[in-house]
C-alpha cells in the first residue's frame, strides 16, 4: 500500500536532499522558475538544518533519505550534498525511480559518473546534473551573438573568476570543501565548472588542457589558484584563471571572447558588451543580470522536462566535460605537458 499523500495533478512532488548553503539559493530559484514544482520534503543528516528548510517550505523533515524515499512523499529529489556523496544518494534515487537533479560535479571522476549515468539510463526517469551556467542569461546572449556572427570567426576566449571563501560554503567546523578526498579538488573542479560550461557552449568541445595551480589558501587541501590553457576541438585556445581569495578585488570581466571583427565581454555584475565596428567603444546587449538569474532557468527546464517529457537543454552527459576538464589540468600539473580530457 502506497502512504504516498495525495498531491495534485500536473505538480512535481520535490524533496531537497541536503539542506546546506546551496539549497537557500535553490529554494527562491525554484518559486520564481518552477511554479508547479511544490517542495513537499527535505532531507538532511542535521536535523536543524532540515527542520528549519521544511518550516520555510512547508515541507516534510527527514534525516535520512532512505527513510524519505519509503515515504512516499515525492516524485524526485534536488540532491545538493557533498562531492563524494553525488554516487551513493543519486544511484538509491534512480533504484527508487525518481527523477534526479544532481548539483555538479556529476562525481568525482569518470567511472563514477559512469555507474550514475547507468544507473540512471536504467531508471528510465528524467536526470538532470545543476550545472547553472546552462542558463545563465549573459552566456545565453554571448552564444546568440556568436551565432549570429557578431564577432566573426572566433580566435581565442577568456574565462576569469576571483572570489571570496564566503562562509557558506568554506566555513563551520568540518568543512569537507577544504578535504581533497571528499570534494575531489579544488576551485578548477568545483567553481571552475561554472566558467568552462560556459566556453564549452560558445567553442564546443575541449580537447586538452596545460596549466598550472597554486594553493595560496593552505587551508584548502586543493588548488585554490587557477591558470590554464583550454584547447578545443576547433583548435582555438582559451584560458580559465580562477583565484580564492578575500577581497578587495579589481574589476575584471568574467569572461571575453575575441573574435575577427570584434570583442564580447562579459562583466559584473552581468553585463554583456560588445565592441564591433558599430561600437568600437562597446555597448550593451540585452539587461543587466547576474549569476543569480542562471538558477529560475534550471529548475524551469528540469520541471517540463518531468512533466512535459521536454528535452533538457543539455544532458547530464554534458557535465562530465566540466569534470575531464579539471581532471586534466590536474594530470598536467604533474606531468608539466597537454594533457588530453578525453581517452
Ligand atoms: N551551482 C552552484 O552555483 C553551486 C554553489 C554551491 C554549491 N554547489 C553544489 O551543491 C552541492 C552542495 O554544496 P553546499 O555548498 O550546499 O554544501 P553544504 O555543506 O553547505 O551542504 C550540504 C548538506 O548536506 C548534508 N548532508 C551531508 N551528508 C548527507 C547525507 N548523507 N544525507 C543527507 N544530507 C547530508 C549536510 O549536513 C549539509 O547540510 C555540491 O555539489 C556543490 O558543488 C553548487
Amino acid at each position: 500500500m502506497s502512504t504516498a499523500p495525495a498531491r495534485p495533478s500536473g505538480t512535481l512532488a520535490l524533496a531537497l536532499v541536503g539542506c546546506g548553503a546551496i539549497s537557500r539559493v535553490h529554494v527562491p530559484a525554484i518559486r520564481a522558475g518552477a511554479p508547479r514544482t511544490r517542495i513537499t520534503a527535505v532531507v538532511d543528516v542535521d536535523p536543524a538544518r532540515a527542520d528549519a528548510l521544511a518550516a520555510d517550505c512547508g515541507a516534510r523533515a527527514f534525516a535520512d533519505l532512505g527513510e524519505a524515499l519509503a515515504s512516499g512523499a515525492f516524485d524526485a529529489v534536488d540532491l545538493m550534498l557533498p562531492h563524494h556523496l553525488h554516487e551513493e544518494a543519486s544511484v538509491r534515487c534512480f533504484e527508487a525511480g525518481k527523477h534526479v537533479l544532481l548539483e555538479k560535479p556529476l562525481a568525482n571522476d569518470p567511472a563514477a559518473c559512469e555507474r550514475i549515468l547507468e544507473a540512471a539510463r536504467r531508471a528510465g526517469t528524467v536526470f538532470q546534473v545543476a550545472e547553472n551556467s546552462q542558463y545563465w542569461p549573459e552566456v545565453l546572449t554571448a552564444r546568440d551573438l556568436l551565432a549570429a556572427g557578431a564577432i566573426g570567426e572566433v580566435l581565442t576566449a577568456r574565462a576569469a573568476f576571483v572570489v571570496p571563501p564566503m562562509p557558506e560554503f568554506y566555513g563551520g567546523p568540518a568543512p569537507w570543501r577544504l578535504d581533497l578526498a571528499a570534494a575531489g579538488g579544488g576551485i578548477a573542479l568545483d567553481t571552475g565548472s561554472h566558467w568552462i560550461r560556459p566556453l564549452r557552449m560558445w567553442l564546443g568541445e575541449v580537447d586538452a588542457v596545460v596549466g598550472a595551480t597554486g594553493r595560496p589558501w593552505e587551508a584548502m587541501q586543493g588548488e585554490s589558484l587557477v591558470r590554464a590553457l583550454l584547447r578545443f576541438r576547433s583548435g582555438v585556445v582559451a584560458s580559465l584563471d580562477g583565484l580564492l581569495k578575500s577581497p578587495p578585488f579589481a574589476p575584471e570581466p568574467m569572461f571575453r571572447i575575441s573574435g575577427r571583427s570584434g570583442e564580447i565581454s562579459i562583466e559584473r555584475p552581468g553585463r554583456v558588451v560588445l565592441f564591433d565596428a558599430e561600437s568600437p567603444g562597446g555597448r550593451q546587449v540585452g539587461e543587466e543580470g547576474g549569476y543569480g538569474r542562471s538558477y529560475p532557468g534550471q529548475f524551469a527546464d528540469f520541471e517540463a522536462a518531468v512533466l512535459d517529457g521536454r528535452p533538457l537543454a543539455a544532458g547530464p552527459e554534458s557535465a562530465v566535460g566540466e569534470l575531464r576538464t579539471a581532471l586534466a589540468l590536474y594530470r598536467s600539473v604533474a606531468s608539466g605537458r597537454w594533457e588530453p580530457v578525453w581517452d
